[in-house]
């Protein structure tokens, strides 16, 4: 996730409206920031890593000044947060600048045939090669729009871009697909951004760009274009002007995207997030390299802590599943009692968000000294685990505000399952075809996560409203087990409310104790363990609660009476059921903290980052 805007106006320095839209932009990326401005058909660029206040101050980004211009600040996704890798970026010859937000799936066949045609390649990004792929339609006479039309079918994966070109100075290209992209309309000035906070200091007209769409703006035109199977057509006017809406969000509630939390936008922002975690991770070498380091290896240790080492769980479930390779969960903070059984040539997965965690650092530290081989995920490029590990997976959901994880979670999860599935291939347990497929199959991720969602919002907000519960168990077998454990956290950690995880077999041998009339147990029901049913039957005999989560088509031999409760989520099989039970337990945990009058992005006595033992 980075923030991109561009802004072009009849007259005046328009550097000053890019510059104050990109402070509003800091919270999609702030790794890296770059401005170029077209002044007078010549483009000039000024970028650098670090945040916008530093780079503002040390390029004098406030001296540049253009009456065209774009911006952008990063979150980094192919190559560190450098300064050659910030945004914006350009062809051969610097005549044209270009930023983005999103990730190109295919960048690695589009790099190597874009070097082998000559091309001058100075960063690692994927957005580079768009800015070239764009300069040979222009450099083979095509008008820009063709050009970019040209550029951007041969583009795999997800991008907003905002473009300028040295020889048209009024104009900003600009093109969508799957990333967030907005246009604004002001009284000669015209605009382009990621969201709508970045451009309320200039208009409140403003129209959200569909995916496929593509075009330009001057200060006082726009042109639309749709991409299709045969070629793309252009928009017409009347339909471009029934589209502008005037907002009236106020600046507060707009930077959060018009929710009231970050909390709840991030989980909002989860299908997304998924989407970009999977077209940065489905092809990727990495991801590949990664398993057969795990399929060769004496033995694999997975670590994390938290939400991350609830990830963790989930992996070692579909390693053991899908490819038959046994691994070792453990919590970060428990790494030393484990030390002396790690040997050369094991690996590690290191599980973390942040990527700074103290007790993940330390394990990894402590593996890696003992000949271990480090395979970092992570969602921050640059970060202490990207630094250490001897590989690195990014997980690529951009950056997570609020205190809870929630879409860090669900992106873990995938590249966790993309690597299981990988590493199945490796040792054989699934053909390439197979693996294929079950890759495939997490194509629908985004619409179940978005579904899941939708379904989970109104239940949510009824039984959080419940306001006698004093302490819940939530259970799962199998799958449904790490599902349970961090939906348990999500509940103490925001809602300030006991949860207790554990596997529903576990019920008989201590815990169903502490059941009596009224005590609410929430079941996670996964496809891989029907018999969940009886732990529900049992629970609700003892005058339990039951709440039973389970996916739409998942057979399970239970009715809804009294005493049960069937929550019925999207279904498409054990692949997809993390993203259609997890967002319920992220929703219930939000609205039960808002109705207490908590504030669900900065919990008592939590830090987002864990730096210390
Ligand atoms: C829970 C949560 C924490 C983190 C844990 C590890 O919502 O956010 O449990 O998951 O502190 O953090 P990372 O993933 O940054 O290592």
């Amino acid at each position: 996730m980075c923030g991109i805007i561009g802004v072009t106006a009849r007259d005046g320095n328009v550097v000053p409206l890019v510059l104050e839209g990109l402070e509003r932009l800091e919270y999609r990326g702030y790794d890296s920031v770059g401005v170029a401005v077209n002044a007078g058909g010549r483009i000039l660029v000024r970028k650098a890593s670090g945040k916008l206040a530093d780079v503002r101050r040390r390029l004098a980004l406030d001296s540049l000044v253009g009456s065209t211009a774009i911006g952008h600040t990063r979150w980094a996704t192919h190559g560190a947060p450098n300064d050659v890798n910030a945004h914006p970026h350009e062809d051969c010859d610097g005549s044209i600048a270009l930023v983005h937000n999103g990730v190109i799936r295919n960048y690695a066949s589009l790099r190597e045939e874009l070097a082998s045609r000559g091309h001058r390649l100075r960063s690692e990004t994927d957005t580079e090669l768009i800015a070239h792929l764009i300069e040979e339609g222009v450099k083979a006479g095509l008008p820009v729009i063709e050009a970019l039309a040209g550029a951007i079918s041969r583009l795999d994966g997800s991008y907003a871009l905002a473009i300028l070109v040295a020889g048209e100075p009024g104009r900003i290209y600009f093109a969508r697909m799957r990333s967030p992209l907005i246009l604004g309309f002001g009284e000669g000035v015209n605009a382009v951004a990621s969201d709508i906070p970045a451009l309320l200091h200039l208009t409140r007209r403003i129209m959200t760009l569909e995916d496929g769409e593509f075009g330009w703006i001057s200060p006082d035109r726009v042109e639309i274009y749709r991409l299709g199977a045969g070629g793309y057509e252009r928009l017409k006017a009347i339909e471009v002007q029934a589209r502008v809406k005037t907002v009236e969000w106020t600046l507060e509630k707009a930077s959060k995207g018009g929710y009231p939390h970050f909390m709840i936008k991030e989980i909002y922002e989860q299908p997304q997030a998924l989407q970009d975690t999977y077209n940065g991770a489905v092809e990727a070498p990495e991801v590949s390299r990664a398993a057969r380091l795990i399929v060769e290896a004496p033995r694999v240790y997975v670590v994390g802590a938290g939400t991350s080492y609830h990830a963790g769980l989930v992996f070692s479930y579909y390693l053991s599943r899908l490819a038959g390779v046994a691994s070792i969960p453990l919590i970060s903070s428990e790494f030393k009692f484990y030390e002396s059984t790690v040997g050369e040539g094991d690996v590690v997965v290191a599980v973390s968000q942040s990527g700074e965690t103290y007790d993940t650092l330390e394990a990894v530290r402590a593996y890696k000294a003992r000949g271990a081989v480090v395979i970092g995920v992570t969602n921050v490029v640059g970060s202490a685990l990207d630094r250490l590990g001897d590989l690195t997976l990014y997980i690529r959901a951009g950056p997570e505000i609020g205190v809870a994880a929630t879409k860090t979670f669900t992106s873990q999860v995938m590249v966790l399952q993309l690597l299981a599935i990988r590493a199945a291939e490796a040792r054989g347990a699934l053909d390439p075809s197979e693996a294929r497929e079950k890759a495939g199959i997490l194509a629908a991720a985004p619409q179940v996560a978005s579904e899941a969602i939708r379904s989970s919002e109104p239940l949510a907000k009824l039984l959080a409203s419940r306001g006698n519960w004093r302490s819940i168990y939530v259970l799962g077998r199998g799958l449904g087990y790490p599902i349970a454990k961090e939906g348990a956290l999500k509940i103490k950690e925001i809602a300030y409310l006991h949860a207790e995880a554990y596997p529903a077999g576990e019920s008989k041998h201590g815990p169903i104790a502490l059941v009596e009339d009224g005590f609410p147990v929430f079941l996670v029901a996964t496809s891989d363990s029907p018999e969940i049913a009886g732990n529900a039957l049992e629970m609700a005999a003892r005058g339990a609660d039951v709440m039973v989560l389970k996916p739409s088509d998942m057979e399970l031999d239970l009715k809804s009476s009294e005493r049960i409760r069937i929550l019925s989520m999207p279904g498409g099989g054990l692949l997809l059921e993390p993203y259609s039970l997890t967002p319920f337990f992220q929703l219930l945990a939000y609205y039960k903290a808002v109705q207490s009058g908590y504030d669900p992005d900065k919990p008592r006595n939590l830090a987002k980052t864990v730096t210390v033992e």
